[in-house]
């Protein structure tokens, strides 16, 4: 038997009724924010993310799904993330000439080969949201948050913790930069070989790591917080300002610095106390260079992106959105007249606006009446030669166990009516 591929899995037809309705109600969220939504490929040419996400990143350098295309010629990869290809688009699709605020946001597949577990898959799914534009005024940060908190409240979503920090910019990350690759080389001896690699290349990776042997030293490193320059303390301090305006709580952890190089100043991490290890459910930042170090025009972004599978994950059994979807009818049919009667009628009632179920099984009456039940039909008609002779058909309320009489044109009006009401 052929398997789904390890870290990949099947949203059932049992399942799919929960991812509908968190789709539906992000979709309304997102349009109460005036965000509009962009939908770019799934792959992309490998560049975009060595050099939009970095390519010391666990991202880049383990975790891409990275293939040479068939003519030879182009290195592609399976999209990890979104903020990128968004970037490449707004620059590819010259987007800055509306000299407005841009606000974008997207649903859809990523790709990362890590380990898999709880909330931690090969191929996941990621909605995200991204706002490009001119200013870094902070206030678009504080309410991209207060979105995801208004998110979170209508799916019913508790218990979700948000965790802030600054990661500077390149006027004090330059020098905090070095004095780290110092601190780094000192005690290289108690670093991983990866460690010791990006402490030469990029050091700010080191707080990546993930071995436990190195976290002791880890922690003594130096924190970028304590260094920040006067502009990216005053930029925090604005943003922490318009989150407190909001009555929006959070802690800020100032060794938080995210996996992904693209970030500057504000960062922020969601986490949800329903989920085990993995328990992100939402991250993201400032990343006000990424447009120029894809070649183009100076342009300030800040976005989120947010784990569908650990969303729903974190969402209470009840909130499924589950509304019973059987058909309105199921048409049982005896004898190969009355099914070609019963397959005509059904396209007339569904041209009229009803879900029909044609049993094409052609079962007996006793099993089409029992799958009908299963599959929570609200009437079964019946046909048979009787039914086609006289042009009666019987409609059985499932609920009430009422029957009744009509003829085809009738029950088909009927549906038209309620259908126009
Ligand atoms: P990220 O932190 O790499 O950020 O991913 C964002 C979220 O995607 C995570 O918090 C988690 O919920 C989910 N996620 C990541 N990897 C997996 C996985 N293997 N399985 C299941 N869920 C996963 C970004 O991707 C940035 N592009 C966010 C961003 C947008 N920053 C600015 N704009």
């Amino acid at each position: 038997m052929i398997q789904a591929a390890r870290g990949t899995y099947d949203i059932l037809p049992s399942d799919v009724g929960r991812w509908q309705f968190v789709e539906r109600e992000l979709r309304a969220v997102f349009e109460r924010y005036a965000f509009s939504e962009i939908r770019t490929p799934a792959i992309e040419p490998t560049e975009l993310f060595v050099r939009g996400v970095g390519a010391e990143t666990d991202i880049v350098s383990k975790e891409m799904y990275t293939f040479v295309d068939r003519d030879g010629t182009t290195s592609l990869t399976l999209r990890p993330e979104g903020t990128a290809p968004v970037v490449r688009s707004y620059i590819q699709n010259r987007m800055s000439a509306e000299s407005r605020m841009l606000k974008l946001y997207y649903i859809g597949p990523m790709f990362r080969r890590e380990r898999p577990q709880k909330g931690r898959y090969r191929q996941f799914h990621q909605v995200g949201a991204e706002v490009l534009s001119s200013t870094d005024e902070p206030a678009i940060e504080a309410e991209v948050i207060e979105m995801l908190t208004l998110l979170f409240a209508r799916l019913g979503v508790q218990g979700v913790t948000l965790e802030v920090n600054s990661v500077g910019c390149p006027a004090c990350r330059g020098p905090f930069v070095e004095r780290l690759r110092e601190a780094i080389a000192a005690r290289g001896s108690e670093l991983c070989a990866d460690c010791r690699r990006r402490g030469e290349r990029n050091p700010m990776r080191v707080f990546d790591c993930k071995v436990a042997a190195c976290q002791g030293t880890i922690a003594e490193l130096p924190a970028l917080h304590a260094s920040l320059c006067d502009a990216c303390a005053a930029h925090f301090g604005r943003f922490r300002g318009y989150l407190d305006d909001r009555r929006i709580r959070y802690t800020v952890e100032e060794r938080m610095v995210r996996g992904l190089d693209y970030y500057m100043r504000t960062a922020f991490e969601m986490k949800s106390a329903a989920l085990g290890a993995q328990d992100a459910v939402a991250a993201g930042g400032r990343y006000d260079w990424l447009a120029e170090a894809l070649g183009g025009p100076p342009t300030k972004g800040f976005g989120f992106a947010m784990g569908l599978e650990r969303l729903i994950l974190s969402m209470p059994e009840t909130e499924s959105g589950h509304a019973a979807t059987g058909p309105d009818y199921f048409l049982a049919t005896i004898g190969d007249e009355p099914f070609r009667h019963a397959a005509l009628l059904a396209r007339r009632l569904r041209e009229a606006g009803a879900s029909v179920y044609l049993d094409f099984d052609r079962r007996s009456l006793k099993s089409q009446m029992r799958l009908a039940d299963r599959l929570g039909a609200r009437s079964v008609v019946m046909i048979g030669d009787d039914e086609v002779k006289s042009g009666k058909l019987t409609v059985r309320n499932m609920s009430t166990r009422e029957q009744i009489e009509v003829t085809g044109d009738d029950l088909v009006e009927t549906v038209r009516s309620h259908a126009n009401s």
